[in-house]
């Protein structure tokens, strides 16, 4: 592993800092540092450094701007109650993006580079963790191709960076908050062969369409069906989704190559497994599960992610109508795996799967 340079700036004031920490938002403010490494063809990876949080500047013909090639994560950073700050299951997420960056033809960063890069940022950037209840540092690891050449063909430079964002909920508001779902099947997010098993930014912009449809409908997420039968659930625009039926089971939707294997996914499998649950990952059908909600079979269904933490799901919607999950409110069985994970998180529990790390 390469050792980072360290270029610390002024940064903000403390009391800047402190209005912002007060009341963070999700991904809209950013710490004063950023992490950053090189890449060429020639040289491989180089100039580790963490550097004064500024805009890039970027060659115009740079391969990101025109042919999305590009990767990313997100993870996050938390506040014990005796000040010490930890992240959680970031080795799953390195692994992740060495194979989201080998699907988009971009080069693949150590796993030792990667965890270095957000450790050194949180360290210098430790101030900018919000500590109130269900706030983290939210951090964005990311890799752009900057090669300056219009021909269609894999980067031979590329710049990866980490950015930290103090956060709140993904959904706004305080507590937990059920969000309603705008199911469209005009719209794939995802095809069998494509990236939609990568993160990468093409998948979250074919998504953003149908986002503002539901937006329109007023939900808050898209949900997408598979593209080839467009019966399928696969998941939503920014996170997985699960089902709890009445004969105490949990499922979700079996891994495809169009489904993103989320880090809080496999966290709550575990989990749920923990807590003997029997949990299915299978296909399921948009048409079984609007079934399974309106005869009462579907208890619960709920959505996860990093952002997004765990998520009850108020109601299903599609052109032809609502389905509405459990009279809107959150339901006992995803309650207790919000509070089974976040306890871990926050270190209010102990960590049986040795999931937190001390930065
Ligand atoms: C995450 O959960 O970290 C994501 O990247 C999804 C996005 C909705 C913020």
């Amino acid at each position: 592993m390469s050792t980072f340079t360290i270029e610390s700036g002024s940064g903000r004031s403390a009391t800047v800092r402190e209005e912002i920490l007060a009341d963070p938002g999700f991904g809209s403010n950013f710490s004063d540092h950023m992490s950053r490494i090189d890449w060429t063809a020639e040289e491989g990876w180089h100039g580790h450094r963490v550097e004064p949080y500024a805009p890039f500047v970027l060659d115009p013909a740079s391969a990101v701007l025109h042919y999305a090639q590009e990767a990313f994560e997100g993870l996050k950073a938390y506040s014990h109650s005796n000040g010490s700050v930890w992240r959680f299951r970031a080795e799953v997420n390195a692994e992740r993006f060495q194979r989201s960056c080998r699907r988009l033809g971009l080069p693949e960063l150590p796993v030792d580079d990667f965890l270095a890069s957000v450790d050194e940022l949180v360290r210098i950037d430790r101030e900018w963790l919000p500590r109130g209840a269900e706030q983290s540092l939210y951090l964005r690891p990311f890799m752009v191709a900057v090669s300056p050449n219009l021909s269609v063909k894999p980067a031979t430079r590329v710049t990866y960076a980490v950015i930290a964002s103090p956060s709140g909920a993904y959904f706004g508001g305080s507590g937990v908050q059920p969000v309603d779902i705008w199911f469209t099947r005009d719209f794939s997010r995802a095809a069998p062969g494509g990236t939609g098993a990568a993160k990468c930014g093409g998948n979250y912009a074919a998504s953003m369409l149908a986002q503002r449809e539901a937006e329109a409908h007023g939900c808050s997420q898209v949900g997408f069906v598979d593209a080839t039968e467009h019966k399928y659930v696969e998941e939503l625009g920014g996170m997985n989704l699960f089902v709890a039926t009445a004969d105490g089971a949990l499922t979700t939707p079996a891994l495809t190559d169009t489904i993103l294997e989320g880090v809080t996914r496999s966290a709550v499998i575990r989990l749920a497994r923990d807590r003997g649950l029997d949990v299915s990952e299978r296909r399921i059908t948009l048409d079984e599960l609007y079934e399974g909600i309106d005869s009462g079979r579907v208890t619960e269904v709920f959505a996860c992610g990093t952002a997004a933490v765990i998520t009850p799901v108020a109601s299903l919607r599609d052109a032809a109508g609502e389905h509405v999950v459990n009279g809107r409110e959150p339901g006992r069985v995803t309650l207790e795996l919000r509070r089974r994970l976040t306890d871990i998180q926050y270190g209010l529990q102990p960590d049986p799967h040795g999931w937190m790390h001390r930065i």
